[in-house]
């Protein structure tokens, strides 16, 4: 055995982020740990690779009491961390990131560049990552930054190493890769903890589950044993059904509509229509477009071209302010860099976008911005002290989830819904769904893009299925994975199958 942690405590002023953390790894297995979100996961990973201490509790390190003061004691032990936000320096270069605290010396104790360098080039080959050694990490996208963290973290931890959601931002191919690198660490003899919501992944990678509820270990048991709903069951502590099905509402008028729209490079000629009351799910590969096309609509990209109708009135977004001030909602992928004022409470998150409803004669009414806060944190269950709290401090899910509470409480009436379920736990993506459903029955009109099929299969009443920035076909909605995977992936020659 090489960690165990009994009865771990964590408070941060009023908020107990754990109150009884109980997880055990051996050499050589792939440990998952699942719960939702505000469960305390993150905060267990960062107590093991000491970038916090515990209040209480037991930790032992291959059965003698530890006590991490700081990261570099813990990377001592050969323990390190992917972080579910970058903790990377911007300003470095991905080599000097990849080596940061722990540089490579030469004789007389000098910092050797050129053999971090060289180290660094040989990681990203031999993992086929699109990086290079002298990038600069600001420039990177989140999917470049992850995979930064993530030689960083093979690079020094020769013992244990934890991937705290490591794969939410990463494209097909590379999750894939990351699968690759976890089971030739555990093949080693490495002990891997693993923390993700996606289902697929926790049945394709753990040995081991531990399952966290409100800051405590409820469970552990071999991922071969636990069924799905078990472990569901364990998790929010009720019956909660994986599945969700959604009664399609009649579609009314045309809300939006877009026509020969092309935004260069990544979107070409794309035209779709969503109507009010319909859920349209745009299905397709990472990269192919459908993040640029909703940033496009949004106002977001001065060279977009073609038309916008917006209630059949023709529209023209210069700003994302002109397309909200139409009625427009974006709620964008990256939320914790794009859509949450980390440093402003939880509150006016919520309120922010949608100031004009809630103060008629231009002053703030605080009763309705408490009212439309309690709702939101009731609604979405939200995992907060109260609405007073910084949004910055909220476990990454419910950041994500005040992002959307954020546009809903705004009355918006077309959505554009990018990955809304990415990194949200399994019993608030039926609550994001259902808020969805009844927009939807109040009659706004919403895209969704999903990477996830399923969730696209259960949710929308038609789908679009985009490839190489092109609408590739469109779908009913009851049709299958295989039938959206071949219009996503299919390869013909260029002018086949498309339009
Ligand atoms: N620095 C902090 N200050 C105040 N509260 C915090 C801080 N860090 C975490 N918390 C709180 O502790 C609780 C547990 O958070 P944690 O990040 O461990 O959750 P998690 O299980 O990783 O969730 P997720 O799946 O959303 O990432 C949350 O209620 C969170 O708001
Ligand atoms: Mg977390």
């Amino acid at each position: 055995m090489l960690l165990e942690l009994t009865g771990v405590e964590k408070r941060f002023g009023g908020v107990i982020a754990l109150r009884n953390g109980a997880l055990s790894v051996d050499a050589g297995e792939v440990h998952l740990v699942m719960g939702e979100n505000g469960a305390g996961k993150s905060t267990m990973m960062k107590i093991i690779a000491g970038l916090q201490r515990r209040d209480g509790g037991g930790m032992k390190w291959r059965g003698e009491t530890v006590d991490f003061a700081n990261p570099v004691e813990s990377a001592r032990m050969g323990i390190a961390m992917v972080h579910q936000e970058s903790l990377l320096a911007p300003h470095l270069s991905v080599a000097e990131n990849i080596f940061l605290g722990r540089e490579l010396r030469g004789r007389f104790g000098l910092v050797d560049r050129a053999a971090m360098t060289q180290r660094a080039r040989q990681l990203i080959a031999e993992h086929h990552f699109p990086l290079q050694a002298e990038w600069q990490v600001e420039r990177l996208s989140p999917a470049g930054k992850q995979l930064v963290e993530i030689c960083r973290a093979i690079q020094h931890g020769t013992s244990l190493l934890i991937f705290d959601e490591p794969t939410s931002s990463l494209s097909e191919s590379e999750t894939k890769e990351v699968f690759k690198i976890v089971r030739t660490l555990r093949d080693r003899g490495t002990g891997v903890i693993y923390i993700t919501h996606r289902m697929d992944e926790l049945r394709s990678m753990g040995d081991r589950v531990t399952i966290l509820r409100d800051g405590e270990t409820v469970h552990t048991e071999a991922m071969s044993t636990l069924s799905t709903a078990q472990m569901i069951r364990y998790m929010v502590g009720r019956e909660v059904s994986a599945l969700y099905t959604r009664e399609p509402v009649t579609p009314g008028a045309e809300m939006l509509r877009v026509h020969n729209f092309s935004a260069p490079p990544a979107v070409k000629d794309v035209s779709l229509t969503v109507r009010a009351g319909e859920i349209v799910g745009l299905a397709g590969l990472i990269g192919a477009g459908r993040t640029e096309l909703c940033k496009a609509i949004f106002g977001l990209d001065r060279n977009a071209r073609g038309s916008l109708w917006v209630n059949e009135k023709p529209v023209h977004f210069r700003t994302p302010n002109a397309a909200v001030k139409a009625g427009v909602a974006l709620i964008p992928e990256d939320r914790q860099k794009t859509g949450l004022a980390r440093e402003l409470p939880i509150a006016w998150n919520v309120t922010m976008a949608g100031l004009d409803a809630i103060s008629p004669y231009g002053l703030l009414s605080h009763a309705s911005e408490k009212t439309i806060t309690a709702q939101s944190i009731e609604r979405l269950r939200i995992r907060c002290d109260s609405g007073a709290q910084k949004a910055g401090r909220l476990s990454g899910g419910n950041q994500q989830k005040v992002v959307i509470s954020k546009w809903v409480s705004r009355g918006a009436k077309i959505f554009l819904f990018d990955e809304p379920t990415r990194g949200i736990d399994i019993g608030a993506k039926r609550e994001v769904f259902e808020v969805m459903d009844e927009l939807a029955r109040q009659g706004a009109a919403i895209l969704m893009v999903s990477s996830e099929l399923p969730e696209i299969l259960q949710v929308a009443d038609r789908i679009l299925v985009m490839r190489h920035g092109r609408i590739a076909g469109e779908l009913p909605g009851r049709t299958t994975q295989e039938e959206i995977m071949r219009l996503a992936a299919l390869d013909t020659t260029e002018g086949a199958g498309q339009r």
